[in-house]
């Protein structure tokens, strides 16, 4: 299974980021996961779509379509999604052909804040529920206060909070298969 990773924060030392690469050294078996760019795209502007997609926009959404399910890790900003999340979102939905559909996600948030960003996720639901993404019900992820559960260098130090990831990915590999057109 062919998982595209996707970072809502573009900062250097992002708390998704690292929580997103810790993902990806302990991803199930018979499970890998490479990391989408989504900080080059432009803005959307409907003008900019219909006059040809660019490069790193249809990148992405060739990337999401040919993906086996997404998994997106996320911040909140002032209580939901970030403008790069959601740019990258609204890019991959238009259609025809929308990157979306009937695609399996799962999703996971971490922040510096008590709550893990737990807001963004609801928003997420919503918004990807109506472009028909099957977004995983549970577990639920939330990683507060970041600070304390990562190294200087971004790597994941909490044994909770890795245990934690390791049981959405395993929920993640039985929905991608439960997913799946019969
Ligand atoms: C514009 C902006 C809005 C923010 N709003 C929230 C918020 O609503 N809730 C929260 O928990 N943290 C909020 N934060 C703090 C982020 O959670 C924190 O910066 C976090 O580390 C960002 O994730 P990252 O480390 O992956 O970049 C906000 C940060 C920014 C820049």
């Amino acid at each position: 299974m062919q998982i595209l990773g996707i970072c809502g924060s573009l900062r250097k030392a992002s708390f998704n980021m690292a929580a997103l690469r810790a993902c990806q050294e302990m991803m199930p078996q018979g499970m890998a996961m490479k990391i989408a760019t989504i900080g080059d795209i432009p803005m959307f502007n409907q003008d900019l779509f219909d006059a040809g997609l660019p490069e790193s926009a249809k990148r992405l959404r060739t990337e999401v379509t040919e993906a086996d399910g997404v998994l997106i890790a996320s911040p909140e900003y002032n209580f939901s999604l970030t403008p790069a999340l959601k740019n990258a979102i609204d890019w991959a939905s238009r259609p025809p052909n929308q990157s979306w559909q009937d695609k399996p996600v799962a999703i996971f948030s971490t922040s510096a804040g008590p709550m893990g960003g737990a807001r963004v996720q609801y928003d997420l639901r919503r918004i990807l529920g109506q472009l028909w993404a099957h977004v995983l019900p549970r577990p639920e992820v939330f990683i507060g206060m970041a600070q304390g559960k990562f190294d200087a260098q971004g790597k994941l130090t909490d044994e909770t909070t890795r245990k934690f990831l390791a049981d959405l990915l395993t929920g993640f590999k039985a929905w991608i298969v439960r997913m799946k057109p019969r």
